[in-house]
C-alpha cells in the first residue's frame, strides 16, 4: 500500500495528514500558530513558527501512522495563499514576519493604483482585483519598509515566497526556490495566459524579478526533502494553494463542477476547464491545480469573509452559546428565523458585493425575537452569502455558453452542520454533496503528490475514489427561495454606509 503525507499550512494552524492510496486518513497532527496584530488591520505570522510547527506535525503524523519516511510515496504541500515573506538567500533567515493575506496595510496603495486607472488591464492579465488581499502590494511594502531590502533584492540577495515556497525552501535545505501556478496566480504578478511573471506587472508594483521563485505545475517534480527532517529523503510531488487543492481533492476536475469550503470564511470555486474566463458578476479568475505536461486549468472564485466566524461571534461576542457545536440545536429550536436577517459584514463584504466599508446588521427584529432566531439567522447568513456567490458563478457559466452549476460539493469545519447544509440546498435549488472524506484540502495535495509519484494512473482514478457521504436535496419551492434571496439582498443593501 502506498502512503502520502500532506502538509497543510493554514491561517490558524499547521496540520499534517497521512493518507493511504484509497484516500483514507491514516493519522493526523495539528498545532495552532500565533496571530500577531501589531496595529489595527495588520496581521502577521512568524516564519520560524510556521516551519517548526509544520515539521513537528509531519513527524507526529508519521509516527502515529506507524510509518517511516521510506514508506511514503511522496509529500504534498498545501497552504494559506497570498501570505508574503522575504528571506535572505545565503542564510535562509527571514526578513521579519510574514504579512498575512487578511492584512489591510496596503489598502491605500492599492486604491491609488485603482484611481490611476490600472485595474482593467491588471484584471485582464491576472484575473484579480487591485486589492491588498493579494501578495504584490505586500511585497512592495516589505521592500520599502525593511532597511536596505530594495537594494539587496535588486542585487539578487533576497527571495520572496508565499508559504508553499517557504516550506519548499526549508524541506530542500535551501536548494529549491519554487512555487506552483495556483499559488503564483494569487500574487498579482503572474500572467495567467503565459503562466510566467509579467514584466509590466513587476514594473507597476516595482518588484525586481530576481526576488521571484520558479513557477511549476502543481503536480510536478519538486525534488526531495532533506533526510534530516523525516529520517530519509522523501519525494515532493505536489504543491497547491489550499482552495485550489480542495477543488482538486473534491474531484471537481471538469468545467462547471464547484465546491464550497465552510471555514472561518467560505471559499467557493468553480472549475472552468482550459478556459481563462473573466467574471461579469464580481468574481475573480484564478489558476486551478495543474498536472505536469497537461494543459493549464482555470477556476472562478468567490470568497465570503465571515462564514463560520459568525458562529464564533455568537459565542465570544454575544455569549449566546458556550461552544460552536451548540449553534445547530439553538437554531433548530425555532422553525424559522422569524423574519430576522443577519448580515455579518464585520469586515466589509467580499464577492460578489465588494463593499469594504459595509458593516454588520441584524434586521427584522420584533418583540418576539429570541436568541434562537438570531442564531438561525446567523447560520442562514452563511448559506445566503454562498448562494449569492453560486448564483454569480452560474450566470458567468451561462454567459460563457455553459450550463448553470448543477451540484455543490462541500467541505470545511461547518459542513458537518446538517441544518446549514439543508438551508444551502434549499436556497440553491441543487443537491449539496458532502464527501466521505471532508479533509479535502489535504487530500488534494496528497492526490497531486500521488499522481506525480505514479500512485495513480490519471485523473479518472481520482474521480473514482471520491465518495459522497450524504446528499442534501432541496425541499423548498423555487419561488419561496427567490423571495428569501430577495429579502437577503435587501438586507445587504442596508449594510452599506451612506
Ligand atoms: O486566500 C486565503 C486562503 O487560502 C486561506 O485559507 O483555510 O488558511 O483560512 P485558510
Amino acid at each position: 500500500m502506498a502512503f502520502m503525507l500532506a502538509l497543510d499550512q493554514g491561517t490558524t494552524s499547521s496540520r499534517s495528514i497521512v493518507f493511504d492510496a484509497q484516500g483514507q486518513v491514516r493519522a493526523q497532527a495539528q498545532q495552532e500558530i500565533r496571530q500577531h496584530y501589531p496595529q489595527p488591520g495588520w496581521v502577521e505570522h512568524c516564519p520560524h513558527e510556521i516551519w517548526a510547527t509544520q515539521l513537528a506535525c509531519a513527524r507526529q503524523a508519521l509516527a502515529s501512522a506507524g510509518l517511516r519516511a521510506q514508506d511514503l510515496a511522496a509529500i504534498g504541500i498545501t497552504n494559506q495563499r497570498e501570505t508574503t515573506l522575504l528571506w535572505e538567500r545565503r542564510s535562509g533567515a527571514p526578513l521579519g514576519r510574514a504579512i498575512v493575506w487578511q492584512d489591510r496595510r496596503t489598502s491605500s496603495a492599492c486604491a491609488a493604483l485603482r484611481e490611476a486607472g490600472h485595474e482593467p488591464w491588471v484584471q485582464g492579465k491576472t484575473g484579480l482585483r487591485l486589492d491588498p488581499y493579494f501578495s504584490a502590494s505586500k511585497i512592495a511594502w516589505l521592500l520599502d519598509h525593511t532597511p536596505g531590502a530594495r537594494a539587496r533584492a535588486e542585487r539578487g540577495e533576497l527571495a520572496f515566497g508565499t508559504i508553499d515556497s517557504w516550506l519548499l525552501w526549508q524541506l530542500s535545505g535551501g536548494t529549491l526556490h519554487a512555487t506552483d501556478c495556483s499559488n503564483a496566480a494569487r500574487t498579482l504578478l503572474l500572467n495567467l495566459q503565459t503562466r510566467d511573471w509579467d514584466d509590466e506587472l513587476l514594473a507597476l508594483f516595482q518588484i525586481p524579478r530576481a526576488l521571484l521563485p520558479e513557477v511549476r505545475p502543481s503536480s510536478a517534480d519538486y525534488g526531495h526533502s532533506q533526510a534530516e527532517w523525516l529520517g530519509a529523503p522523501v519525494r515532493i510531488g505536489g504543491v497547491a494553494g489550499d482552495q485550489q487543492s480542495a477543488l482538486f481533492g473534491q474531484a471537481c476536475l471538469r468545467p462547471g463542477m464547484a465546491k464550497n469550503t465552510y471555514g472561518t470564511g467560505c471559499f467557493l470555486l468553480m472549475h472552468t476547464g482550459e478556459r481563462f474566463q473573466h467574471s461579469q458578476h464580481g468574481l475573480i479568475s484564478t489558476a486551478a491545480a495543474q498536472v505536469a505536461h497537461a494543459p493549464p486549468q482555470y477556476a472562478l472564485e468567490g470568497s465570503v469573509f465571515v462564514g463560520g466566524a459568525v458562529v464564533q461571534w455568537l459565542r465570544d461576542g454575544l455569549r449566546a452559546i458556550d461552544s460552536s457545536s451548540e449553534v445547530q440545536a439553538l437554531a433548530q429550536s425555532v422553525p424559522d428565523a422569524g423574519g430576522v436577517l443577519f448580515v455579518p459584514a464585520f469586515t466589509g463584504l467580499g464577492a460578489p458585493y465588494w463593499q469594504p466599508e459595509a458593516r454588520g446588521c441584524i434586521s427584522g427584529l420584533t418583540r418576539g425575537s429570541t436568541l434562537a432566531h438570531i442564531a438561525r439567522a446567523a447560520l442562514e447568513s452563511i448559506a445566503f452569502q454562498s448562494a449569492a456567490l453560486l448564483q454569480a458563478m452560474s450566470r458567468d457559466a451561462v454567459a460563457a455558453g455553459g450550463v448553470p452549476v448543477s451540484e455543490l460539493r462541500v467541505d470545511g469545519g461547518a459542513c458537518v452542520n446538517d441544518l446549514l447544509m439543508q438551508m444551502q440546498a434549499d436556497l440553491l435549488g441543487i443537491p449539496v454533496l458532502r464527501p466521505a472524506v471532508t479533509e479535502t484540502t489535504a487530500l488534494g495535495a496528497a492526490w497531486l503528490a500521488g499522481l506525480q509519484a505514479g500512485v495513480y494512473g490519471g485523473l479518472e482514478d481520482l474521480t473514482r475514489l471520491w465518495r459522497c457521504e450524504r446528499t442534501f436535496v432541496p425541499t423548498l419551492g423555487r419561488d419561496a427561495a427567490a423571495e428569501k434571496m430577495a429579502r437577503w439582498e435587501h438586507a445587504v443593501r442596508q449594510t452599506v454606509a451612506p
